[in-house]
């Protein structure tokens, strides 16, 4: 991302931003989320504490906001590549803003959520989880990377990215 910016010298790997948001888009914004929703419904009713409630609202409305901004920066970097005009300074906005909302949704869940989840929930609401998981396995970070991830798995494990084929975009 940073190749976007006047004073840099590197190159912006398009391809490698496309590839992740497409992950993003693809799986948590899909997928994961939905089924994070899904145990928040099971969840809500058994909270007695009105902090955990107000942080399950929260990261109700984060799903949201992340799944739109997910869409609005593939369409706008997609548009990039087709060498449309895209106002720069409010894309690199939006990409630091995404990745803030990621960081501290991330962060939210770990802190209220998580722990929530251990001590309320049920062995059957867990066997649903797993079930539901074993349908649909990551495509990035499960068994079986998808060939169209391949080039980002490389670089998430450490490959160095002016290696990586870039065909893909
Ligand atoms: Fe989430």
């Amino acid at each position: 991302m940073s190749g976007y910016r006047d004073d840099s010298q590197h190159t912006p790997k398009v391809w490698l931003i496309l590839d992740a948001l497409d992950y993003l888009h693809n799986y948590p914004d899909s997928f994961h989320h939905p089924l994070e929703s899904r145990l928040l419904s099971r969840l809500r009713p058994r909270l007695t504490d009105a902090d955990q409630r107000a942080a399950i609202e929260e990261v109700e409305a984060e799903h949201e906001e992340i799944h739109q901004l997910t869409t609005s920066l593939i369409d706008r970097f997609s548009a990039l590549t087709m060498d449309q005009i895209i106002p720069i300074n409010q894309l690199l906005a939006d990409y630091q803003k995404y990745v803030e909302l990621q960081r501290a949704h991330i962060q939210k869940e770990n802190r209220v959520l998580i722990p929530a989840m251990k001590t309320i929930l049920t062995e059957e609401d867990f066997k649903l989880v797993n079930e539901t998981l074993k349908d649909t396995p990551d495509p990035l970070f499960g068994s079986h990377v998808w060939e169209s991830y391949e080039n980002l798995y490389q670089f998430v494990v450490g490959a160095p990215v002016d290696q990586l084929a870039t065909n893909a975009h």
